[in-house]
Parts: C-alpha cells; structure tokens; sequence
C-alpha cells in the first residue's frame, strides 16, 4: 500500500549537467582547469559518460524509472565555442535531445548556464565583469529562440550561490578566487544577468516557467547556546541562502558589503528550483558532522529539506520543485534510506500546504564531479568509465517503483527506514 502518495501529475525525474556527463568539452574554463592538474588526482573530465553520444541510451534509463521529466544543461561553450560564433551542429544535437525527450513524454527543465564559461568569455574576466551579462543574454536568446517549442521550464543559472562561493572565495572551481567582496561582485552580476534572461525568454516564449536552481544549505550553530555560533550560522545563511533570492523577490540586493537597488531584478522567479544536500554547523570550531556522513562528509539530514522548503515557500510563496537532492555513495549503501527518508520529509511539507511539484534526484549516474573528478559517485547508476556502460543500482529500482506508485509504500518504508 502507497502511504506516501505525491500529488497528482508530481513530476519525477534527475538532474544532469552538461560537462559531468557530456564528454569531450574542449571550449570551457574547465577544460583548461583540468589541464592545469586542478582536479583530484590529476583527473580530467575527458569522454566524462560519453553521453553527447550516449544520449539516447540515458533517455531509454529514465523511462525504466518510470520518470516524467528530466533536468539537464545547455552547454555555452558547445553552442558558442568562440565569440559570436554560434555552432549549429550543436544547436542541432541538442533540439535531437529535446525532441527525444518529448516523444517519450519526458518534460525537459533545461539549465543555461551550469558552472562552466566558454574560455573566451572566462579570459574576459567571466563573472565579475559585468560586460558578460550581455554576452550571456545573447546566448540566452539564441537558446530560447530555438528551443521555444520544445521547453516550458527553464532555469537561468544552476546555483549562483554555491558558483560564487566556490569560485571566488573558497578558491576550489575556477578562477580560484579567495575573496568575499569578488564572490559578492559575482553574486551582483549573476542577480541582474538573471533578472534580464527572465525578461529576454519571457519576450521570446511568454508561456515559459523561468527560475534558477537554488542551492540552499540547513546552517545551524554548532552550539545553539553559543552567542558567536549563533552569528556565525546566521552570517552563512544570509550570504549563502538569503541576499541572492531576496534580489530576485524585491530588487533590492543587500549584502554586507555591496548594496544596490536593481528595480528590474524583483519579482523575476515563476517557481523556485531548490537543490538540497545537508546541513552545515557553524561555529567557532566547526568541527564534524553530527550525523551519518556521505561519502563527501556531507551530513545525511533528511529534515533539512522539510524546513527549507518550507522557509523558502513562506519566503517566495512559488511553486517548488526540487532540483537537486542526492549523495555521493559507491556503494550504495546510504543511498536507500538518504533517498526515501528526504521524501518522506518531502511529502510531510506538502501534506502542511507547500506546494511542492517535482523532485529530480541528483544524479541519474556517477559523472565528473567538478575538483573531485571521478571519486564522488551521486549516481542512481553506476558508471564505468571505461566501458561507459551504466549498471542498475538498487536505489534505481527503488526510484524507479516509486516514480511509478507516485509515491513511497509502508513496505518501502519498514524495509529501509526502520
Ligand atoms: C551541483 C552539481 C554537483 C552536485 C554534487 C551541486 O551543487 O549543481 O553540479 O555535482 O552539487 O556536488
């Protein structure tokens, strides 16, 4: 018996991104990167899945799990490997890639800009010139005119947040850059670049559904007592969680350093596309995890993405769907319960009135996972990255059962939760 039923026409599906699976990326920020030996154990993204030719082996997995949408990028460098130079064959592959999708009645949430920059862009400076919005709104118009008639939802930039932190201050994507005030310039440029795409694809398709992914982290202090804790926490969760959405609500972007008023960046979200993993403890010692970690380290914090979801619904008041959940497991140990218990905790927020409407698991199989290169496997499926063959998890079969009961049974949950 289902006894976690999702609501009627709730869309199941999984997130990819153009260079974790695409393979043979040569054009992006990337690429050089990787050449550079920045990845863990010298690793490069390489043929990556394979899935630039694989794509219909991968399409023919999502229907075995039963799903109804999948979400995956557009890759900037592929369609504009030099500037002003748009590559047709690519344009071409892609809208293959949609029309595929379509006929097997797979609603394709499409993402324009997922970490990567074309190279030619990143020597310009990439995200902290501000020159690059009208280079980026160019590419958007381009994809948009194209594809028009085969998307309705479409997501401007995956995390923002988590791009700008990582490539401006923790120093870990390129451009390495380690300062608060860069990732903050960063943060700015994306809001408005995304504020202007809303307004561009809504000219070309006035139908379409237009967010961003939006990575949101669970902080808490470390020591709930701690006055400095208490600060730390509270500093993470506005810089990381709050200044980028609250732009995009009231056009207002107000950070600790930068404030601005930016009319044309409110209101600018048709739905909210939410990427959770875990929580973080701040504090002055921020010390470990203090639940069941992934194989990152991450803490497993199936509760985090019932309170986040219903923060950011209170905050938003947009339809949700969750655009990225997951853990990097080998083997796949963790990833059954970490898999069932968030969507119990997702089911209960929508049982209180949060009008939740999709969920796609991060990922549907092991890709290059950006500096890690290949060792943190989010995959539903195996990959082997010799064969490129992708081998049946269990968490698979147990995805696939419930996208097709639209929901989780009591036997699903005595077996795996209890
Ligand atoms: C990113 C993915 C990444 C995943 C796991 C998300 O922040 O959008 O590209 O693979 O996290 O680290």
């Amino acid at each position: 018996m289902v006894k976690y039923k999702f609501p009627e026409g709730f869309l199941w599906g999984t997130a990819t991104a153009s260079h974790q699976i695409e393979g043979d990326n040569f054009y992006n920020d990337w690429w050089e990167f990787e050449k550079q030996g920045k990845v863990k154990n010298g690793q490069v993204s390489g043929k990556a899945c394979d899935s630039w030719n694989r794509y219909e082996e991968d399409f023919d997995l999502i229907e075995k799990l039963n799903n109804n949408a999948y979400r995956f990028s557009i890759e900037w460098s592929r369609i504009e490997p030099e500037e002003g130079r748009f590559d047709e064959s690519a344009l071409e592959r892609y809208r293959s890639m949609l029309i595929s999708l379509r006929r097997r009645n797979i609603e394709p949430f499409v993402t324009l800009h997922h970490f990567t920059n074309p190279l030619w862009m990143a020597k310009r400076g990439g995200w902290l010139n501000p020159d690059i919005i009208d280079y980026y709104l160019r590419y958007v118009k381009k994809i948009v005119s194209e594809f028009k008639d085969l998307v309705n939802y479409w997501m401007t930039i995956n995390e923002p947040n988590a791009y700008a932190f990582m490539a401006y201050l923790y120093g870990q994507f390129p451009p390495q850059g380690k300062s608060l005030i860069k990732m903050l310039r960063v943060l700015n440029n994306m809001a408005k670049a995304h504020a202007k795409a809303y307004e561009v694809i809504h000219q070309i398709s006035p139908d379409a559904k237009v967010s961003i992914a939006y990575n949101v982290i669970y902080f808490e202090p470390k020591n709930p007592n701690s006055f400095i804790d208490r600060k730390f926490a509270n500093f993470g969760d506005r810089i990381y969680n709050r200044v980028f959405i609250e732009t995009l609500l009231t056009g207002k972007f107000s950070s600790p350093f930068i404030k601005e008023e930016i009319p044309y960046a409110k209101n600018t979200l048709d739905y909210l596309g939410i990427n959770y993993y875990t929580r973080i403890l701040m504090g002055l010692k921020m010390g470990s995890p203090e639940g069941e970690t992934s194989d990152f380290g991450w803490e497993i914090y199936p509760e985090g993405i019932y309170k986040v979801v219903k923060r950011f619904y209170g905050l938003t008041k947009k339809p949700i769907y969750i655009t990225e959940n997951g853990i990097s497991d080998a083997k796949d140990e963790k990833r059954p319960k970490y898999l069932i218990s968030h969507l119990i905790q997702l089911h209960r927020a929508i049982e209180e009135g949060v009008d939740v409407r999709g969920y796609f698991h991060w990922s549907l199989m092991d890709n290059f996972e950006w500096a890690e290169g290949f060792l943190q496997r989010f995959g539903l499926f195996e990959t082997d990255f010799n064969t490129f063959e992708r081998k049946w998890r269990e968490s698979a079969r147990i995805y696939s059962e419930i996208a097709k009961n639209n929901g989780i049974t009591e036997a699903m949950e005595e077996k795996f939760l209890k």
